[in-house]
């Protein structure tokens, strides 16, 4: 599922950024640009980091 559609952003892409090292949300938008244009997209976006953090 699309997370953030100003840059094309999945919440898969998300979940393994995190796998790949990123352990907060500033460091996924810093890697993915999720969040960099409208904005919308941050709440979300957030709460996918949160999930996959505690899975981790
Ligand atoms: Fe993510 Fe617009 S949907 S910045």
């Amino acid at each position: 599922m699309y997370v953030c559609l100003c840059q094309g952003v999945t919440d898969g892409q998300i979940r393994d950024a995190i796998y790949d090292g990123c352990c907060s949300y500033r460091d996924v938008r810093e890697t993915l640009g999720v969040a960099s244009q409208c904005g919308k997209c941050a709440c979300l976006a957030k709460q996918v980091v949160r999930e996959t953090l505690s899975e981790v």
